[in-house]
């Protein structure tokens, strides 16, 4: 049995990764935050045996196998550095960190300590998206032209630490975009060679709220991806049109989300699919664990991680700049 630790323990672990930790059959052993009762609490909440408010202590324990990261985004690069120096595998939330170089440091310190690296995207657990990813695979859509995907989460103020530059780095990009952005990888097998974005800014926020993004991938085909946390009645679709095909996908780039997948084929009757995500977290440790005992890597590495920041940067730098980014962008950014 895999022993984990949380670093971080505010509402998502709370809510979503200590219940997924344990429905997976990992032992939370210890819990890491800044404040000694809440994080006590947590520990009682969640059956750990111990509870810290120092890194390196927690890091110490024995008993831990594996660091679940969850503390705000500016942290996690010092968090996910530390626990592979430490010897455990990482397990990180989104962003993997907040500069490509940052992202591209806890892959080496990973690899150098030989532990497993995996970036929290739960969307590459989410059947609609698998479904798209193997029709696609399939060819039966014959060549990818055009992709549009839309996340929106309603009208939902940043607030807390992520309405902050310094502890978020980015708004909506970081919040949830970025989601969508390991998504088009994942869907498609393919990379994105350039960027246009743009970004709006709510008044009395300091950071994005909407962002549009368009990419080119190097395959041709165009991407267009919306993310907000911006406009009433949230749309989070999908569709993805290929020159024999298309796949049409509603409510499901999100979790939480019932949706359908409809998929039209010249020629063919059309398949309508219905798909939840429910399951996702926990298969993210499923396949997690899996990655430790068999040293492969997991549904979402490290890599994963660095290339999905890659991307996030460049649409804020093309938002601001006026200019379309291309990719690769330098390991410094
Ligand atoms: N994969 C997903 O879909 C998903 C969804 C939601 C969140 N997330 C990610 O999960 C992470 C945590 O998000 P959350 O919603 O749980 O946030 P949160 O409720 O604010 O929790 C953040 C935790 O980090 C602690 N912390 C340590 N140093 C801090 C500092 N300098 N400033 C503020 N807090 C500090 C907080 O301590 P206190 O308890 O003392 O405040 C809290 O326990 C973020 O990286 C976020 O991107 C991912």
């Amino acid at each position: 049995m895999t022993g984990w630790a949380i670093i971080g323990t505010g509402r998502f672990a709370d809510a979503v990764m200590a219940p997924a930790i344990a429905a997976a059959g990992g032992s939370l052993v210890a819990v890491c935050g800044r404040d000694p009762s809440k994080v006590a609490a947590f520990a009682h909440k969640h059956c750990a045996e111990e509870h810290y408010t120092d890194i390196v202590a927690v890091l110490a324990h024995p008993g831990v196998d594996a660091v679940y990261i969850s503390s705000p985004n500016v942290l996690h690069a010092d968090h996910a550095r530390a626990a592979a120096r430490a010897g455990k595998h990482v397990l990180c939330d989104k962003p993997l960190a907040m500069t490509v170089g940052d992202a591209a440091s806890i892959i080496e310190e990973c690899k150098r300590a030989g532990v497993v690296l995996a970036t929290n995207f739960q969307g590459r657990q989410f059947s609609a998206y698998r479904a798209a990813r193997d029709v696609l695979a399939s060819g039966a859509l014959g060549r990818l032209r055009l992709i549009h995907m839309s996340l929106g989460l309603g009208h939902r103020p940043l607030a807390g630490w992520r309405s902050s530059a310094h502890a978020a780095g980015l708004g909506v990009i970081f919040n949830v975009a970025i989601h969508g952005y390991d998504a088009i990888r994942f869907i498609t097998g393919r990379e994105v060679v350039s960027v246009s974005g743009k970004t709006l800014i709510e008044e009395g926020s300091a950071l994005d709220n909407l962002a549009l993004a368009t990419f080119e991938l190097d395959c041709g085909a165009l991407v267009q991806v919306t993310a907000d946390q911006l406009l009433p009645f949230a749309r989070n679709d999908l569709q993805i049109c290929g020159s024999q095909g298309r796949i049409t996908g509603t409510n499901v780039t999100r979790v939480g989300l019932v949706g359908d997948l409809r998929v039209q084929i010249d020629g063919q009757a059309d398949e309508i699919s219905q798909h939840d995500t429910s399951d996702c977290f926990k298969r993210t440790i499923d396949d997690f664990h899996v990655a430790i005992a068999s040293r492969c890597e997991p549904a979402a590495a490290g890599y994963d991680g660095m290339k999905s920041v890659e991307i996030a940067v460049a649409v804020a730098q093309s938002g601001a700049s006026g200019r379309m980014i291309r990719l690769p962008l330098q390991a410094s950014v």
